[in-house]
């Protein structure tokens, strides 16, 4: 079992044990912690996108596959922002879960 730590937007935290493999929406989940998901997982929407802000060395997450390198591009070494529909945990680690901001949709005149 692996500590996942969230860190919400108005600052409150909470941890969670989790099994390695777990993908961070199903560990969110289990914390009672709902991650927007516009896409389902699909992945295109990027609204469950995540930052990393500890992990243990080497990486706390499985390496970015095919569909999340194309949204996110190949800079996770700057950004430590991840897909939390894509991302598999492997090791502990403390993650904000970010702000999404819904647009309203423009009414036609
Ligand atoms: S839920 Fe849409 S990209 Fe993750």
């Amino acid at each position: 079992m692996v500590v996942v730590h969230f860190i919400l937007e108005d600052g409150s935290e909470r941890k969670i044990e989790v099994s390695v493999g777990t993908k961070l929406t199903q560990a969110a989940y289990a914390a009672g912690i709902q991650i927007q998901q516009t896409c389902g997982g699909t992945p295109s929407c990027t609204d469950c996108m995540i930052k990393v802000l500890k992990e243990e060395e080497g990486g706390s997450l499985e390496e970015m596959q095919g569909p999340e390198k194309r949204l996110l591009g190949n800079v996770y070494h700057l950004t430590k922002e991840r897909l939390a529909c894509q991302a598999v945990i492997r090791n502990s680690l403390t993650i904000k879960v970010l702000k999404i901001e819904v647009k309203k949709r423009e009414e036609r005149e």
